[in-house]
């Protein structure tokens, strides 16, 4: 499963890449607000500095505008894929932009026939949206479950990219499920390293190694 990190801070990109962990970054407009950086250089500067795909959302609803937003995103760099809701208009997009040979994640989604229109325009990732369902007492991880069968069911090549998770228990989930991609906030990834146990044996192998007085290459 590969693991692209949910965020639009540098500096959580720039951590995540030094432990090696991430192979991707995904932004949404309310991502980009909060970092507070202008829109387009934001995606760009994510772009230069990830060595694979950064999603950039559209901020278009209407087709022509889809487009033509898409369009910029894709120019700023060849590892920019555009990001495009889960409407009529924006499945009509990704047909499209795939036509013009532009990679697409079709966001918001909260259904498995939704994940199959995705696939059946040509979108290369679906996003379902699983904390955003567990919120109203749906099972998120369920969807994640219809999607991955149907499309193997009919060999669909659009990847299932987990989003809006909220915490380690979802990657454990999403692993099983056997889904492409987890796209994670940069506090549950740090969530991932860690256990009690680990800490605790850690403090014990330093503790007794510091009694005997001796050096590492003694
Ligand atoms: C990523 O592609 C999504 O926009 C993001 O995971 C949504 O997460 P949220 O539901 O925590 O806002």
């Amino acid at each position: 499963m590969k693991f692209f990190l949910d965020t639009a801070e540098i500096k959580e990109i720039e951590a995540g890449l030094e432990w090696g962990m991430v192979d991707g970054v995904t932004t949404n407009p309310s991502l980009i607000a909060k970092a507070g950086k202008p829109y387009l250089p934001t995606v760009q500067a994510i772009a230069k500095l990830v060595p694979g795909p950064v999603s950039g959302e559209v901020l278009a609803t209407e087709y022509e505008e889809i487009l033509s937003q898409g369009r910029r995103l894709a120019g700023l760099a060849e590892n920019v894929i555009v990001k495009v809701p889960l409407t009529p208009d924006g499945l009509r997009a990704v047909a499209t932009l795939k036509k013009e040979g532009t990679r697409t994640n079709v966001t918001l989604c909260f259904s498995a026939m939704q994940a199959l229109l995705a696939a059946k325009a040509g979108a290369a990732y679906i996003s379902p949206f699983v904390g955003r369902l567990d919120d109203i007492a749906e099972d998120g991880m369920e969807l994640i479950d219809q999607v991955v069968t149907i499309y193997r069911n009919y060999g669909f090549d659009t990847e299932v990219l987990v989003a809006s998770v909220r915490h380690p228990i979802h990657m454990v989930q999403a692993a099983m499920l056997g889904a492409d991609v987890a796209t994670i906030p940069f506090k549950v990834l740090e969530q991932l390293y860690k256990h009690p146990l680990t800490d605790a044996g850690l403090d014990r192998f330093t503790s007794d190694w510091k009694k005997t007085g001796m050096q590492f290459d003694q």
